[in-house]
């Protein structure tokens, strides 16, 4: 075996970043294999995106190292960023260029061969939706548009590695839809990607693994349902009625051997050791109030159930929030 089938596409060691008093990243190891989708699933200001700009080169750690096909970012920044396409959390879109000048554009960047420019932008732009717009300027475009022409940009030098900060943070349906399409046909294809994300589900959906990140540290790097395993004491309820009123998740709340509950749409989720016993305090509940049970399932731990066990953070009402 080649010793190149051995290596990994990311390698992160010891990772630490400060920003005056400030340590936004703190002693960060990991790797990341080939053809490996890796997600960094954490909140507002965990370090996502000082980790992506470490990898990338844009910016240097405080100290530790990190490398790219075996290629130090710092040392040895230009083989390391040969095979990397970069989709940044803001858009690197020109307003005043339309979809086709910014995709020439891009690739003249990434310095794409002259003679296969123009197929790659007509292949990137009609996978991405943007085609027929394209001689449109990008000042006029919704933020999911942009955000689709951003990574239609970052994969027009056919990256091995691709890295996406919040790829999907904040659109539309349909630009969610088309993005998460073309991550999973890269993902396919054998490319590397390392993505950034807040969303707990997006994170559960499409990565490999997933490290959980919090004030820079990370608290866990597992498969999502490896890392659900580790609280299989945690399970729920999921129960609908034929109509919901004012008091009933405090009631429901109140119901024997229930531990938490929370409002999920037209459901309700109760957190319980011992899921029989719910089930029949449901029911009584349900015939005592009049109500007619919809449905009711018994579930798992899910990764968010992880995500705020590992973090510390809180919930209320089905939101999550950080506490200082
Ligand atoms: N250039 C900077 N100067 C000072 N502090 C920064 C800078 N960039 C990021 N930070 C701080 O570092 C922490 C991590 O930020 P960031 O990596 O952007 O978080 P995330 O992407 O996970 O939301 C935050 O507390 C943020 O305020
Ligand atoms: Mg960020």
């Amino acid at each position: 075996m080649h010793i190149w089938d051995n290596m990994h596409a990311i390698d992160v060691s010891h990772l630490t970043k400060k920003f005056g008093a400030l340590t936004a990243l703190n002693d960060v190891t990991f790797s990341v294999d080939r053809g490996e989708t890796f997600g960094f699933l954490g909140p507002n200001g965990a370090g996502k995106t000082t980790t992506i700009r470490i990898l990338t080169g844009i910016s240097n750690p405080t100290s530790g190292t990190a490398s790219i096909f075996g290629h130090d970012i710092q040392k040895d920044t230009i083989a390391a960023r040969q095979s990397m396409g970069i989709v940044s959390e803001t858009s690197n879109v020109y307003d005043d260029l339309t979809a086709w000048q910014n995709m020439i554009f891009s690739a003249e960047l990434y310095h794409v061969r002259r003679d296969i420019r123009e197929e790659k932008a007509k292949e990137l732009l009609t996978t991405f939706d943007l085609y027929e717009r394209r001689h449109d300027k990008a000042h006029g475009f919704s933020k999911g548009m942009k955000r689709r022409l951003t990574i239609a940009m970052g994969l027009v030098n056919n990256p091995q590695v691709l890295f996406l900060d919040e790829p999907t943070s904040g659109l539309d349906v349909q630009s969610n839809l088309i993005i998460r399409e073309v991550i999973t046909g890269l993902i396919h294809e054998g490319v590397t990607v390392f993505l950034t994300t807040h969303n707990i589900e997006e994170a559960n959906m499409i990565c490999d693994r997933v490290a959980i990140i919090n004030k820079g540290t990370i608290a866990a790097i597992d498969a999502p349902e490896r890392l659900k395993k580790t609280i299989q004491s945690v399970q729920s309820i999921v129960v609908s009625f034929d109509h919901i009123s004012l008091h009933q998740l405090d009631e429901v709340r109140n119901l024997s051997m229930v531990n938490d509950a929370v409002k999920e749409g037209d459901k309700f989720r109760l957190y319980t050791e011992d899921p029989a016993t719910v089930i029949e305090s449901v029911m009584e509940y349900a015939k005592a109030r009049n109500l007619r049970v919809i449905s009711i399932s018994t579930l798992g731990p899910s990764l968010e159930d992880v995500f705020i066990k590992l973090t510390g953070l809180q919930r209320t009402g089905g939101v999550i929030h950080a506490i200082d």
